[in-house]
């Protein structure tokens, strides 16, 4: 494909006088030590598909040569993309920039590249001849998956994770626990995937009084699936960041641990919405999410880990004995107070060991964890409150990032919910605030898009809802530079051949395929 059908959209590109480098079955591939990983992806993804064995070069009869060198200035994750009368050279800043090269280097092939086998056997594999240096913007450029309220198979999972890498996104936010379903295998307590990880039936659509579908739903993810995903996510340089939602969002681990709650036994929750049951706050529930933490943590590497902290009610605490006592005993001035102190007890519990905690924006309120880094999600004015303070924020505002919201005003949107964010909107999103322009915009560490899965109940749903708009993301989250929709649209429709070459359901920028559509499920536009 042209250059100029990159997405995102690199720092700098200009063509060259070159034919450019044709792939042929005597093209071999050579990569220094550091690349190793990102030559056996490359051989791996264009091998299948265009049935070229691509070969192991020794550097002087290799056409596309893949090398890390940190002293090139290109920055983090940086790389440099030259194709030329000698071939292909790809320099990563670090094995990160290489691959970031190497998806680069991808897209400049036909759209074909992106297919699991040949489908033409005189296709010409022309790679046009350009020099491109390219670096991200952010650090942080994320997409939280909620595989709790519907799950999403781990070969889903995996599949997703090729997309995002593509994008050249960094973050796959895991949304594992929640009211309604717990996804992840914990040795110690084998009740949350016994009990915990399904439900009799499920909320369709957000229709008040509620409809049921009457078929159970469930799933999780062993710890060998687990380590499967973080394995697979780290060889395309994402680090997966668990989140086990405290202390509210927690119903279905108190279904499978009565103990854990404040009031009467309940089951896994069958409908949407902020549920009252929480977690209580004794020490002997605090010791629980220490054990479960310890297992997570043996699971996933990444520095950050997130523990929700988002939409507790307060009514059982403002009626538990035990809620009210701890609020006496450790001098706090109400119940916000009283979910702060328990954040922070798990703040600590992560710095101990070397990992950092994250939270979404609630996490302020009654006082910020000092170590604490914050999800801007109810606006931005948690981020900017939280870098204010001197605290890493992501920001990810529900106008802007929620790729659950509905993607035009159109009645054919399937359970349309909050407000209207068309792939328009996600791309012309400025992830800094205008408030740390200023000051405090190095605590930006970078921008995430949330897929809430409460109306998305197979990965063909997820497709729809996140792309193309999670490609708009990406140049957002990537590139540096005015965006400008009217530039952007012609990109991201040569864009979306490739997304067909992968099999990607998105939505088609002239609204949704009759088969996409919901009728008669009822949503809650806003
Ligand atoms: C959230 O949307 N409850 C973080």
């Amino acid at each position: 494909m042209p250059a100029d059908s990159l997405v995102p959209r690199p720092a700098e590109l200009s063509t060259g006088d070159y034919d450019g480098l044709v792939l042929t079955p005597s093209t071999r591939i050579d990569a220094d030590h550091a690349a190793r990983g990102t030559e056996a992806w490359l051989r791996t993804e264009l091998g299948a598909a265009t049935g070229l064995p691509l070969q192991r070069g020794d550097g002087q009869n290799a056409q596309i040569r893949l090398s890390v060198d940190p002293a090139a200035g290109l920055g983090s994750e940086g790389y440099r993309l030259i194709v030329d009368g000698e071939g292909a050279l790809v320099v990563g800043h670090d094995p990160a920039g290489a691959f970031y090269g190497a998806q680069t280097l991808r897209q400049l092939l036909p759209a074909a590249a992106y297919r699991r086998a040949p489908v033409d056997s005189a296709a010409r594999w022309t790679l046009p001849s350009v020099r491109i240096t390219d670096r991200p913007r952010f650090g942080w450029r994320g997409c939280m998956l909620d595989v709790a309220r519907h799950f999403m198979p781990k070969h889903d999972v995996l599949r997703f994770i090729d997309l995002l890498a593509m994008h050249k996104l960094n973050v796959l936010h895991l949304h594992l626990t929640e009211d309604q379903g717990w996804r992840l295998e914990i040795k110690r307590y084998p009740r949350l995937t016994e009990v915990a990880s399904w439900r009799t039936e499920s909320q369709v659509g957000a229709g008040s009084p509620p409809v049921f579908d009457g078929r159970p739903h469930g799933g999780f993810y062993t710890q060998d699936d687990i380590r499967e995903i973080v394995a697979y996510a780290a060889a395309r340089h994402i680090t997966v960041v668990p989140e086990i939602d405290v202390p509210g969002h927690s119903q279905a681990a108190i279904a499978a641990y009565p103990e854990l709650g404040e009031g009467e036994p309940v089951g896994v929750a069958r409908h949407w919405g902020i549920i009252d049951n929480v977690l209580n706050v004794t020490d002997a529930t605090l010791e629980f999410y220490r054990n479960v933490f310890d297992e997570v943590l043996e699971l996933f590497p990444s520095t950050y880990v997130c523990v929700g902290g988002d939409e507790c009610p307060k009514e059982q605490w403002r009626r538990s004995e035990t809620a009210q006592w701890r609020i006496r005993e450790e001098g706090l001035a109400d119940e916000g107070e009283l979910q702060s102190w328990f954040i922070r007890r798990f703040d600590t519990y992560l710095a101990e060991r070397g990992r950092r905690l994250l939270g979404w924006d609630e996490i302020l309120e009654g006082g910020l964890a000092p170590g604490a880094t914050v999800m801007s999600w109810r606006g931005t004015e948690g981020g900017i409150a939280a870098a204010k303070a001197g605290h890493d924020v992501v920001m990810c505002p529900t106008d802007t990032s929620y790729l659950d919201y509905r993607q035009s005003e159109g009645d054919d949107e399937p359970i349309p919910v909050g407000t209207v964010l068309t792939a328009a909107d996600v791309y012309t999103a400025e992830p800094v605030p205008a408030e740390l322009a200023e000051a405090g915009a190095e605590r930006v560490l970078g921008a995430q898009v949330n897929i809430w899965s409460e109306h998305l109940d197979s990965p063909r749903s997820v497709d729809y809802m996140a792309f193309p708009r999670l490609s708009a993301f990406a140049e957002a989250a990537w590139s540096e530079g005015a965006r400008d929709y009217a530039e952007f649209q012609p990109r991201l429709e040569r864009h979306l051949l490739r997304l067909d070459a992968c099999g990607v359901e998105y939505r088609p920028l002239s609204g949704p395929h009759p088969w996409q559509r919901r009728p008669g499920v009822t949503g809650r536009p806003r």
